[in-house]
């Protein structure tokens, strides 16, 4: 179904994070985010897959504003958040949360699951004037975790994996955001349970009006969550389309690459890997970074960052070989 063209919910535009490694005269920093563009429009999910150290993370805790930006714009609906501090900087937090991999680490062991609910529903505004008890049946009861008097009164260790990421949720959804990070949420979970998940956080999607940006490593579940998908290597962008368009019609090496180690699609053996070697992401690095490792390179590949090139509508690649 065509959906009609929203207003973004978030747009950032060549966010570029570095990190400063070493000391002394050894003293340097890395980019793991380099130049990345994308918007997130009300009610629409972007999947940001790439493989591990590729920048995922980080671009999500930039946009939450707990890792600083070093250069690029983040703007949430009007507001440019790229710098804010202090009371504007909690006042985003609110309308952007973050959903984590592990439920076993974000959760705190000596509170139930009701007292993880409490603070922020006491801490920030809601629709109608309900008893705290209330509101957190409501919740749990929104992330299936019922029947409610048994739920309310669990600790951590007392949960699933699974159970423990709709409390995690449920936490999120108290403070009534507009955008869900959601950073591999099913990752650490039982295969089984994966897609009760990804379910729930689909549901969510139209009761709660919530847009999402979904991190993961894996393909397929990137497509099935996912609106459009933002490939991304080594810090920068290398193929962004539809989820149907980019799994059906990938066009850089490193999209094929990721669908051919894909199970079930169909792209087995499409491109033969060359190298396993990760990405310079030093700040003189040149060139594309998937260079090193693509079937496909040639001698400016090395030297000249690709530019982003459109293929069709809404299809774009950086790739010397498709300019
Ligand atoms: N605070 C930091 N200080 C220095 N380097 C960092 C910091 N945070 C992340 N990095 C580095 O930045 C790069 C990108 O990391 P990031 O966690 O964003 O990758 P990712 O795509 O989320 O990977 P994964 O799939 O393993 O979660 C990695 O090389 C990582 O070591
Ligand atoms: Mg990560």
């Amino acid at each position: 179904m065509q959906r009609m063209n929203k207003s973004p919910v978030i747009s950032v535009e060549q966010l570029k994070v570095s990190f400063p490694v070493g000391t002394g005269w050894k003293k340097d920093a890395i980019v793991p985010v380099d130049g990345v563009s994308f918007s997130i429009e009300e009610g629409r999910v972007l999947s940001l897959v790439g493989e591990s150290g590729s920048g995922k993370t980080t671009i999500g805790r930039t946009l939450m504003g707990i890792v600083r930006a070093s250069g690029g714009k983040i703007r949430f609906y009007d507001q440019d958040v790229t710098r804010i501090r202090g009371r504007k900087l909690r006042d985003h937090r609110r309308r952007a949360q973050m959903v984590f991999q592990d439920p076993y680490g974000s959760l705190n062991p000596v509170r139930t699951v009701a007292q993880h609910l409490e603070l922020p529903l006491r801490r920030n505004p809601q629709p109608r004037n309900a008893p705290i008890s209330e509101l957190i049946d409501e919740l749990l009861t929104t992330v299936g975790l019922t029947p409610v008097e048994v739920m309310r009164v669990k600790y951590p260790h007392e949960l699933s994996g699974g159970q423990r990421q709709r409390v995690a949720i449920a936490r999120a959804l108290a403070v009534r955001p507009k955008l869900l990070i959601a950073d591999e949420p099913i990752s650490m979970l039982d295969v089984s349970i994966r897609a009760e998940i990804l379910q729930l956080l689909m549901g969510l999607r139209d009761t709660m009006h919530l847009s999402y940006l979904y991190i993961t490593h894996d393909l397929a579940s990137a497509r099935f969550f996912g609106d459009r998908i933002l490939v991304l290597y080594g810090g920068q962008v290398m193929e962004e389309a539809d989820s149907e368009t980019l799994v059906e019609d990938p066009r850089h090496p490193y999209t094929r690459l990721l669908l051919a180690a894909s199970p079930g699609s169909g792209h087995v053996g499409l491109l033969p890997e060359t190298s396993n070697q990760s990405p310079d992401l030093s700040r003189s690095r040149q060139g594309c970074p998937f260079a090193n490792r693509c079937p496909l390179v040639m001698d400016i590949c090395r030297v000249e960052r690709p530019q982003r090139t459109k293929i069709t509508e809404g299809h774009y690649t950086s790739c010397h070989a498709e300019a």
